[in-house]
């Protein structure tokens, strides 16, 4: 029997599923995945709880619930002053996954071309592929992953549509200078393309600096759509809860998609979300500083193990060049490091469609409680 359909023929188990594997198999140290292995904060799983004895328990209308859309409206505002209608301009999905599925189902035709920063996330160019569109690769390019202006503007065709930014930056931990953000919008803006803007570690910017939101920058707000998630910013990844602003023609066609995707979205943890994003200027701080200690703290490590690289300025991710010594590309490192040194990390090569950088490289979460990350930089002592 045939049984596979062509526009997913050509994919395979996501890396991340494969390093999980490898990594219980051998027991190792998991900082592959990229997410916490601790716990959200206790008051917000409270009310999740509250949430649903309230009776919050029934489908949620489709877009999102009214307190949800409200409260997403009023943290753009109040931190970023840009102004999303709650009706008409924020769509609630499952995750930042379903928003971006969306999002490219909702304006990709067959044959459509989209550009994509590698390395990318890699739901970017499965969605693109299933949409029927044409991912194009412009590479971010090592050591500080900045993009060449004449590739990104060789990159696009009259085929394009749509331009995807991610800010900050999985897996390289960057954070986008003004400078280098007006400089893609401006292509996006010349050629007239919608730009997706993948703002999931807005909150997770380090050393002072101000996540910067791509909808801000002048020309920008119309044509960029862009994709948050609570799981990042409340350390609760499991809850799935993400969302998209757009204008309004973009959302209507999101919606479009989603009302036979999911329908709907779980609507205690909806309600639970709208609590926590009025929670923000509180908890903010505390979570910012979590993630710093633990970065500062890997880094200092990762530097005396040997390894050389600036430190990230955003996510909980670095993307750490190879030691010099070695001939082995990124996957067969990988390998190494579970099987040997008992640590799993992501090979990056996974992330790229055309330049060969990212086998160089190694991704590391630093989302691990102290003594995971402890126990990594042990066993990778005498490497
Ligand atoms: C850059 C980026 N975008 C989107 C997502 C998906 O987020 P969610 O878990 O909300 O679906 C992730 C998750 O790791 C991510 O790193």
């Amino acid at each position: 029997m045939k049984d596979t359909a062509l526009r997913i023929a050509d994919f395979k188990d996501s890396i991340f599923g494969v390093i999980s594997r490898l990594a219980r198999e051998h027991n190792a140290v998991n900082l592959g995945q990229g997410f916490p292995d601790f716990d959200g904060p206790n008051w917000l799983k409270d009310i999740a709880y509250k949430k649903m004895q309230e009776g919050h328990n029934q489908y949620a209308p489709f877009p999102g619930t009214p307190n949800l859309r409200q409260e997403i409206s009023n943290y753009y505002k109040k931190f970023y002053s840009l102004n999303y209608h709650p009706d008409s301009e924020i769509t609630v999905t499952v995750g930042a996954t379903e928003a971006i599925y969306l999002v490219i189902m909702g304006l990709i035709n067959p044959g459509d071309e989209v550009v994509v920063l590698e390395p990318f996330y890699d739901s970017y160019v499965a969605s693109i592929k299933m949409a029927g569109g044409i991912a194009v690769p412009v590479t971010m390019h090592a050591p500080d992953f900045t993009i060449d202006q004449k590739e990104l503007e060789a990159a696009v065709s009259p085929r394009t549509k749509l331009l995807i930014l991610n800010n900050p930056h999985n897996p390289t931990g960057k954070v986008w200078t003004k400078e280098e953000l007006v400089a893609v919008s401006n292509v996006a803006i010349k050629n007239d393309l919608y730009l997706l803007s993948d703002e999931v570690y807005e909150f997770l910017v380090f050393d002072g600096a101000k996540h910067l939101p791509t909808a801000t920058l002048e020309g920008m707000m119309d044509r960029t759509i862009t994709v948050s998630s609570a799981g990042k910013t409340f350390g609760l990844t499991g809850w799935k809860i993400g969302w998209i602003c757009a204008n309004q023609k973009v959302t209507n066609a999101c919606r479009l998609v989603h009302q036979y995707v999911t329908f709907s979205v779980s609507t205690p943890m909806q309600e639970a979300v709208a609590e926590g994003l009025k929670q923000l200027p509180d908890y903010l701080p505390g979570f910012v500083s979590l993630y710093k200690e633990k970065r500062d703290w890997f880094y200092k490590e990762m530097k005396l193990l040997g390894f050389d690289f600036p430190i990230p300025k955003g996510t909980y991710f670095m993307m750490v060049p190879l030691l010099k010594h070695t001939n082995l590309k990124d996957v067969d490192y990988a390998l190494k490091l579970i099987t040997e040194k008992k640590v799993a990390t992501v090979p990056p090569s996974a992330f790229y469609l055309k330049s060969a950088e990212g086998e160089k490289y190694l991704r590391f979460c630093f989302a691990k409680k102290e003594e995971t990350l402890k126990s990594a930089i042990e066993n990778l002592k005498g490497l």
